[in-house]
C-alpha cells in the first residue's frame, strides 16, 4: 500500500509531493502509522536472471505475534521480505531508509563484491536517503541460506533489534538432490524482542548490552509458537536462521533428530545426525526431520544454555538477561498420518579441503575498559578503529586463523566475503568438513579455521556477532589485495 502511494507522489515528479511525502513519513515514525502489516513475508523470486525488489526500512505498527508493536521493519514485515535467487542472477534492491537514523544492507554469507553498491558495509545511508544495490551471485556460487540486515558500525545491535533482518536465498544443486526435493520446506527466522506494555521497543539503557541485549520475546518468523505441519510424504526440510542481536538457541525436537544437510555456507557431504542443534547469532542450519513417529503434535525446544562465565554472572552482568533455566517451546511441528518414513540422502555435495596456508595469524578476542567509556570488547588487545587497517591479506591466498578467547564471554566470530572451515578445537579436529561463516568460540578455547580468500578485493571486516560486542569494539577491517 504504502510503496504503490510513494511511487504515485514520484510520479508526479513535483518536488511538494515529495516534501508532503517526507513530511507523512517522519510523522509516521513519531507518531506510529496505525496500519496494520499483514504478518504473512512476502517471497521475491528472480526472474530471468533478475531479482529486482523495493526494500523500505521505517519504524511502525506491525502485527508480531497476532499483537500489535512498534518496531523496525523491512517493507512492514517482520521478518523481511525473503529474497530467493540462483547463481549468475543479478540483483537490483531500490532500498529506502526512512528510519530517523542512517543505515545501510550487508548480505550475510553471500560471496559477492565487497565495494562499491554492494556488500560494502561502509555505505552510510541517511535518513530520507535512497541507494540502488546492484551485484551478481556468482555463477559458482553455493546454494545456501543467507541473509540481510543493517550493518553501521554503532547502530548494528539496536537495528536488528529492532527487527531488520531478511532471507536471502540462493537456490542450486543442493535443492536439487531428489531427496531434499522431495521433502517440505520450511524456514524459521529466530528472532527476540525486548517491549513495554504497548508494544514498544524499550530503551538500551534498560537492557543488558555488556553481555549482549536479550529479550524476552522469542519469535519464530514474526509468530508466537508457530506450527509447521508436515505433509505426506513425511520429510521436513527445516532451514533455520538465528536472527537475533545476541540470544543463541540450543534447540532440540522432541523425539526426533535432526539430520543436518548444511550450515551457513552451503551442503555438507552427507547428512550428520544430531539430537540438539547450538545456533549462535547469525548462524544457519539446513535439517531434515523425518515423520516417522506416532502421528502428533512436537515442540521444538530452545534448551537453557549460559554464555557469560560464572565469574560475571556474579556482577550482574546479566540482569534481565540471566539464563532461562527452563527450556522453552519455540515452534511445534505436527503431522498426522504415519508413513512409510521417506529416504534421506545419502551424498549431497562435497566439500573440497583446502590447500596449506600461505600464512597463519592468531586473533585473541577478550573485553577490557576503558576510562569514561566501560567495557569495551578487543580483538588483540584493541577496540575497532574505523581508519586502522588491521589485517592485510592477498588474493588467491589460503590463511589459517587461530581464534583465540581469553576471555570470560562466548563469542561466535564471524568473517565477512569468504566462508571458512572449522578445522580444529583445542587441537581437536573437527568430526566433519563444512562452510562456516560464523563460529563459536567459548572462553578458553582457541579455533582453528582456514579460509580461501577468493575473487574479490576491497575493504570489509570481521567481528563477534553478538552484535553489542560488535558495536562496542569486537571488530577489525580486513583489508583483500590483489
Ligand atoms: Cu551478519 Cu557483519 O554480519
Ligand atoms: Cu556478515
Ligand atoms: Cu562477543
Amino acid at each position: 500500500m504504502k510503496q504503490i502511494k510513494r511511487r504515485k507522489f514520484l510520479a508526479l515528479s513535483s518536488s511538494s509531493a515529495i516534501a508532503t511525502l517526507i513530511g507523512q513519513c517522519s510523522m509516521a515514525q513519531t507518531q506510529n502509522n496505525k496500519q496494520n502489516f499483514s504478518p504473512d513475508t512476502q517471497i521475491n523470486y528472480s526472474k530471468d536472471g533478475i531479482l529486482e525488489v523495493d526494500l523500505t526500512a521505517s519504524y511502525n505498527q506491525v502485527n508480531l505475534g497476532n499483537k500489535p508493536a512498534y518496531l523496525f521493519s523491512y517493507n512492514g514485515q517482520i521478518p523481511g521480505p525473503r529474497l530467493e535467487a540462483k547463481p549468475g542472477d543479478t540483483i537490483r534492491i531500490n532500498f529506502t531508509n526512512n528510519l530517523l537514523q542512517p543505515t545501510n544492507i550487508h548480505y550475510h554469507g553471500l560471496h559477492i563484491p565487497i565495494t562499491g553498491n554492494a556488500d560494502n558495509v561502509f555505505l552510510h545511508i541517511s535518513p530520507g536517503d535512497r541507494l540502488t544495490y546492484e551485484f551478481q551471485i556468482p555463477q559458482n556460487h553455493h546454494a545456501g541460506m543467507f541473509w540481510y540486515h543493517p550493518h553501521l558500525h554503532g547502530l548494528v545491535a539496536e537495528q536488528l533489534f529492532g527487527g531488520l533482518a531478511g532471507l536471502f536465498i540462493v537456490r542450486g544443486n543442493l535443492d536439487e538432490i531428489p531427496e531434499v526435493k522431495a521433502a517440505s520446506e520450511e524456514f524459521l527466522v529466530l528472532q527476540d524482542f525486548a517491549l513495554d506494555r504497548q508494544g514498544k521497543l524499550l530503551p538500551s539503557q534498560e537492557l543488558s548490552i555488556m553481555s549482549g541485549r536479550e529479550g524476552d520475546l522469542i519469535t519464530a518468523n514474526g509468530q508466537f509458537q508457530p506450527n509447521l505441519t508436515i505433509p505426506t510424504p513425511g520429510l521436513l526440510r527445516l532451514r533455520i536462521l538465528n536472527a537475533s542481536t545476541s540470544r543463541f538457541y540450543r534447540l532440540s525436537l522432541k523425539e526426533h533428530p535432526f539430520f543436518l544437510i548444511a550450515t551457513d555456507g552451503g551442503a555438507l557431504a552427507e547428512p550428520v545426525e544430531m539430537s540438539e542443534l547450538l545456533l549462535t547469532p547469525g548462524e544457519r542450519a539446513d535439517v531434515l526431520i523425518q515423520a516417522n513417529r506416532e502421528p502428533g503434535k512436537y515442540p521444538l525446544l530452545n534448551l537453557p544454555y549460559q554464555r557469560v562465565g560464572m565469574g560475571m554472572m556474579g556482577r550482574g552482568m546479566m540482569g534481565r538477561n540471566a539464563p532461562d533455566n527452563q527450556p522453552q517451546v519455540l515452534a511445534t511441528v505436527s503431522y498426522d498420518t504415519k508413513v512409510a518414513a521417506m529416504p534421506l540422502p545419502t551424498k549431497l555435495i562435497p566439500v573440497a579441503a583446502l590447500a596449506e596456508p600461505q600464512k597463519v595469524r592468531r586473533f585473541q578476542m577478550n573485553h577490557g575498559m576503558k576510562p569514561g567509556q566501560g567495557m569495551v570488547f578487543l580483538f588483540n588487545g584493541q577496540p575497532y578503529q574505523p581508519e586502522r587497517i588491521d589485517t592485510q591479506v592477498q588474493l588467491n591466498t589460503v590463511e589459517d586463523w587461530e581464534l583465540i578467547n581469553t576471555g570470560m564471554m562466548d563469542h561466535p566470530f564471524h568473517v565477512h566475503s569468504n566462508a571458512f572451515q572449522v578445522l580444529s578445537r583445542n587441537e581437536k579436529p573437527e568430526a566433519y568438513r563444512a562452510w562456516k561463516d560464523v563460529v563459536l568460540v567459548k572462553p578458553g578455547e582457541t579455533v582453528r579455521i582456514r579460509m580461501p580468500l577468493r575473487d574479490f578485493t576491497g575493504k570489509t571486516v570481521y567481528h563477534c556477532h553478538i552484535l553489542d560486542h560488535e558495536d562496542l569494539g569486537m571488530m577489525g577491517n580486513l583489508e583483500i589485495q590483489a
